[in-house]
C-alpha cells in the first residue's frame, strides 16, 4: 500500500516569520493528520533553517524548492545538497514548471539534480507536465513520456523507491483549472507503466506519483481518491493552514 504525501510548495511567499507562523498554526492540528499521510512543507530556502529547528521531533516533514546540480563552488546564489540537509531538509522539489519555464531548466539539468540530491540523502519530488498547447494538440502522452525518462535516466530502482514524481498540468497550476480526475488518473497511470517498462512492476507499484495544478479542499477528495494518484503538490491552498489540512486530511484511507 502506497503512502498518501502532501506537500505544500510555499513558491516565494512567506517571509521568516510569517513561515513560523504557518508551521506553528499547522501543527496545532498535526495530531488530526491521518497516519497514511505524510505531510511535507516546503518554504523558501530563508526559512528552511528555523522550520528545520521547529519540526525536529515532528511527523511534518520539510522540503526545499529547488537545489543546485553542484556539491559547492563559486555559484552565487545557489544553494547546495549540503546546505539543505544542514537545515533538516529531507524532500526537494526539482524540476517545477516555473523553473523549467522562468529558469530554463532542461529534463538533463533536473536529472543532475535528481541524481546528486539521491547520491547525498535527499529524497526528490520531480515534476512534469504538458502545457495547454501540447494538450491540445493530443501530444500530452509523449510529452510526459519524453520527461519521465529524461529525469530519471540513469537512475537505479533503489533510487526510484525514494523518489517521487508529481505531475502537475502546466495549464492547472495557479490557474484554478483543476484536470478532472479522470485525465489526471489517465497520465499517473501511464507514468506508473512506463516505469513498470524502464524497471519492473513492483518498483511501478511502490512508486508515489502526486498530481498538482489548483489542487484545493473541495476538489481534493476525489483527485486522491484515484487509483493511481498518491498524494498532491498544493501551492495556493498550502498557504492558509485550514486549506493545507483540509487537503491532508482528504488523503485519509
Ligand atoms: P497551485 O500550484 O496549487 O497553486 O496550482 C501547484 C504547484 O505549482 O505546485
Amino acid at each position: 500500500m502506497r503512502r498518501t504525501v502532501i506537500a505544500g510548495n510555499w513558491k516565494m511567499y512567506k517571509d521568516v516569520l510569517e513561515s513560523t507562523q504557518l508551521v506553528e498554526d499547522i501543527r496545532k492540528q498535526e495530531s488530526s493528520i491521518p497516519s497514511n499521510v505524510t505531510a511535507i512543507v516546503c518554504p523558501p530556502f530563508t526559512s528552511l533553517a528555523i522550520l528545520g529547528n521547529m519540526l525536529k521531533g515532528s511527523t511534518i516533514k520539510l522540503g526545499a524548492q529547488n537545489m543546485s546540480e553542484h556539491d559547492e563552488g563559486a555559484y552565487t546564489g545557489e544553494v547546495s545538497w549540503k546546505m539543505l540537509k544542514s537545515a533538516n531538509t529531507e524532500y526537494v522539489i526539482l524540476g517545477h514548471s516555473e523553473r523549467r519555464q522562468y529558469f530554463k531548466e532542461t529534463n538533463e539539468l533536473i536529472n543532475l539534480k535528481v541524481k546528486k540530491a539521491l547520491d547525498n540523502g535527499l529524497k526528490p519530488i520531480v515534476c512534469v507536465g504538458e502545457r495547454l498547447n501540447e494538450r491540445e494538440q493530443g501530444i500530452t502522452d509523449p510529452i510526459v513520456k519524453t520527461q519521465v525518462k529524461g529525469v530519471l535516466a540513469g537512475l537505479k530502482s533503489q533510487d526510484i523507491e525514494r523518489t517521487i514524481i508529481a505531475y502537475e498540468p502546466v495549464w492547472a497550476i495557479g490557474t484554478g483549472k483543476t484536470a478532472t480526475p479522470q485525465q489526471a488518473q489517465d497520465v499517473h497511470k501511464m507514468i506508473r507503466k512506463l516505469v513498470a517498462q524502464l524497471y519492473d512492476w513492483s518498483v511501478a507499484d511502490r512508486l508515489v506519483i502526486q498530481y498538482g495544478g489548483s489542487v484545493k479542499p473541495e476538489n481534493a477528495r476525489e483527485l486522491l481518491s484515484q487509483p493511481d494518484i498518491d498524494g498532491a503538490l498544493v501551492g495556493g491552498a498550502s498557504l492558509k493552514a485550514d486549506g493545507f489540512l483540509q487537503v491532508i486530511h482528504a488523503g485519509k484511507n
